[in-house]
């Protein structure tokens, strides 16, 4: 039993104009399936803060943000409460430095957007984060994927970090099935590749094994 759980989910979009955005490939599948699956498992309550997606699990509460700036806003209310946090999001790394209240207009052959940096949620939850909470991040890697991950578990100060190695064969954003790697303190597994929803129920194991590990 884990009582409170939050996962974020999809993608973030960031604002250029009233009719454009930055975002990313991310489908949502992931986090909807980590909620569904601790629905299944009653294991307690869950918050679901998600950017724009049509994946929208069932019996949670359900927050939808377009930002991350929003999406920061809404995770940090939450956090404080939640024994399990899941950062299932693809948080967009940057938006634009000016948001353009009226549409950008064709004009030159070339056009320079200039970008600023998104907080980093899951880097500040990890500083915020108290005794008995569990926090999970996710990474997309395409080089160096392990050394990596090791320095984002121990710099996000996460609990568990599930890595996806981006290359052809595996995709991952947007796809139904996937290949990871659960990374912890106990060093690194690989997972066969398998559907989003077997990952998430993977996953989900491995949270409640490390829980009842550490108390
Ligand atoms: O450092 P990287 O972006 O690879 O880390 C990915 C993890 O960090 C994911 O769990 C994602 O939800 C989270 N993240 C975040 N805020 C950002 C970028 C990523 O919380 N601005």
């Amino acid at each position: 039993m884990c009582s409170r759980i939050l996962i974020t989910s999809g993608p973030t979009i960031e604002p250029i104009d009233p009719v454009r955005f930055l975002s990313n490939r991310s489908s949502g599948q992931t986090g909807f399936h980590l909620a569904a699956e601790a629905g299944r498992r009653r294991l307690g309550p869950v918050t679901f803060i998600t950017g724009p997606t049509v994946f929208l699990p069932d019996d949670v509460e359900l927050i939808q943000v377009e930002s991350a700036q929003e999406m920061r806003a809404a995770v940090n209310e939450h956090f404080p409460a939640s024994d399990v946090t899941i950062m299932a999001a693809a948080v967009s790394d940057y938006r634009s430095l000016k948001y353009y209240p009226e549409k950008l207009k064709k004009r030159g052959e070339r056009l320079t957007l200039e970008l600023a940096k998104n907080p980093d949620i899951l880097l500040e939850l990890g500083r915020a984060k108290r005794r008995g909470q569990t926090l999970v991040g996710f990474a997309a890697e395409t080089e160096d994927i392990f050394a990596n991950a090791q320095r984002k578990l121990e710099a996000k100060n996460l609990d568990l970090l599930v890595l996806n190695e981006i290359s052809a064969e595996n995709p991952a954003f947007g796809m139904v099935e996937n290949q990871v790697y659960l990374v912890s303190a106990d060093g690194v597994r690989k997972l066969e590749k398998m559907s989003k929803a077997l990952v998430a129920a993977r996953v989900w194991d491995e949270i409640l094994a490390l829980r009842g590990r550490n108390g």
